[in-house]
Formats: C-alpha cells, sequence, structure tokens
C-alpha cells in the first residue's frame, strides 16, 4: 500500500495509473470499522485501484467540542487498510485540502434544510467542499459512499450533478453490529451502557418497518420516539419519514414511491444517526 500526504505527489501517481486502470475512491474520516471496509471491498470489487482518503474534515463540523472529540487512529487506520488491499492511502493536513479558505456557498434546495441541515446548518455545505476537493484531487472513476450517511449521499449526488463530475457514486448498505446498533466511528466513545442502549434505535426504526403501509405514519413515528426515549441514556433529536428523494416528511404510505426512516438521537455528548427503508 503506497502512502501520500502531498496532494502533488498523490495527483502524479494517480495520472500514470490513470493510463491503463479504473480508479475508486473511498473518502473517510479514519477510525475505521466494519462499515468502511465493506466500502473498500466494494471499490475493489468494482475497480482496478482503491484509493482511502482519512481527513477529519473541519469545515463539517458545527460543534468545535465534536470536532476536537472525533476519534483520530492514523496508525490503526493504516494497518486495517493494508490487511483490507487498500492500494493507496491519502492523509493530508489542513493546508494540502484547504490552502486557502474555502469560501464557496452551495445551493441544495430544500436538500440539506431538513434533518441534519436543519439540526447541523453548514455541515452539509462543509462535506460538499470537503468532498469536491477530495473529487477533483483523485478525480475517480467511482466513489463509494454509505447507506447509513442517507442525506449526504443525496447531497453527494446533486452536488455531482451540480458541478458535472463524471464519478459514479456507488451507495453501500449500512453494517450493523450484532446488536442492530449502525456502525460509526462514534460508537468507539460510548460508554459501555450507551452502547447497549444505543441498540433501541434500530430496534425503534425496524418496528417502524413491521408497520410501514398498515398503521398510519404519524402513531408509528410517535410510537417510534416513545422507544427510544424510554431509555434513560437516549434522546431523540428528529426522527422523520421522509420521501426518498426530496427528503420531505410524508404523512400518508402513498405519498412517495421510496419512503425511509431517518434519526438522530442523543445518547449523552454522542449523537447517533441511523435510517431504514420503509418503502
Ligand atoms: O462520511 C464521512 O465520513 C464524511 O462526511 C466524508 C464523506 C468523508 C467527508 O468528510
Amino acid at each position: 500500500m503506497e502512502k501520500f500526504i502531498k496532494v502533488a505527489e498523490l495527483k502524479s501517481r494517480l495520472s500514470e495509473l490513470r493510463k491503463d486502470k479504473t480508479v475508486g475512491f473511498v473518502p473517510t474520516m479514519g477510525a475505521l470499522h466494519q462499515g468502511h471496509l465493506s466500502l473498500v471491498r466494494q471499490c475493489r470489487s468494482m475497480c482496478d485501484i482503491t484509493v482511502v482518503s482519512i481527513f477529519v474534515n473541519p469545515t463539517q463540523f458545527t460543534d468545535k467540542e465534536d470536532y476536537r472529540r472525533y476519534p483520530r487512529t492514523l496508525e490503526a487506520d493504516g494497518e486495517i487498510l493494508e490487511h483490507a488491499g487498500c492500494d493507496i492511502v491519502f492523509a493530508p493536513a489542513e493546508e494540502e485540502i484547504y490552502p486557502e479558505k474555502d469560501e464557496r456557498i452551495f445551493d441544495f434546495g430544500e436538500l440539506d434544510k431538513v434533518m441534519e441541515g436543519k439540526f447541523r446548518p453548514g455541515h452539509f455545505n462543509g462535506v460538499a467542499q470537503v468532498v469536491s476537493r477530495l473529487f477533483d484531487i483523485v478525480n475517480p472513476d467511482k466513489s463509494f459512499f454509505g447507506q447509513k450517511d442517507f442525506q449526504q449521499v443525496s447531497i453527494i449526488k446533486n452536488m455531482v450533478r451540480q458541478l458535472n463530475l463524471t464519478t459514479e457514486t456507488v451507495v453501500c448498505p449500512i453494517v450493523r453490529e450484532q446488536s442492530g446498533l449502525a456502525m460509526s466511528s462514534r460508537n468507539m466513545l460510548l460508554t459501555e451502557i450507551q452502547r447497549k442502549e444505543a441498540a433501541k434505535i434500530s430496534g425503534a426504526l425496524f418496528y417502524i418497518k413491521e408497520q410501514a403501509v398498515t398503521t398510519p405514519v404519524n402513531e408509528v413515528r410517535d410510537e417510534a420516539i416513545r422507544r427510544i426515549n424510554s431509555s434513560p441514556e437516549l434522546e431523540v433529536e428528529y426522527l422523520e419519514i421522509v420521501d426518498a428523494n426530496t427528503l420531505q416528511p410524508v404523512s400518508g404510505w402513498d405519498e412517495a414511491a421510496e419512503i425511509f426512516v431517518c434519526t438522530a438521537v442523543h445518547a449523552g455528548k454522542i449523537r447517533l444517526i441511523d435510517n431504514v427503508q420503509l418503502k
């Protein structure tokens, strides 16, 4: 596995490789877990070269404390990627990604006004800044994102269209712990009891899936919120049942062809997100 920290060196290496190979890209913020490894596996199966970036992007954090606390495990991540068969790891310093302050403001219409966008204003603008910059550096044929960040996937697909990029966005399914808890780098910050209780989040979402279409939307939504909040360790920030295309809440099961439930839940200071396709 080759390691790069400088943009110019990575670009020059990739331009050699791209002559006769396809390049796949998995952007990450490190603290790698099985969810990331499933993206790496998918990338390896579809592309000749797998590039993984590790960069904790300051512009997407709306809370300084969350940025400071975000787990950084670069050495362990390198070993994990080596074993996973990654070809190139790119772990730049902040100045490499943002030699100048990125002042770009993206317009995502209603897509970033709801859910994560509503509770973390500016978050998706930061995601779009860093992902567009990384796409510009890596110029991947295909890029791989996890379904866990459901709204992020919509934003990135929209950004790819807006910027006329040619990379194909491949979305990979959520990987769950045995308890059902969606894998996340933030899980390692949970206490033992929080981690156990956090299984109630996916429990509530799968409860909605069982009830979908037969029970009114508001009724199942309220019951799912009640189930999560019944744990003294958890507090729902939002739980929305939405049209998968517009991300706007639906009030009836026939209002959209594809419907998802998405939630963000606080477990103490740690914020967890999850989603399940209902229809
Ligand atoms: O999903 C993430 O880990 C991040 O939002 C991403 C896509 C790597 C951008 O920093």
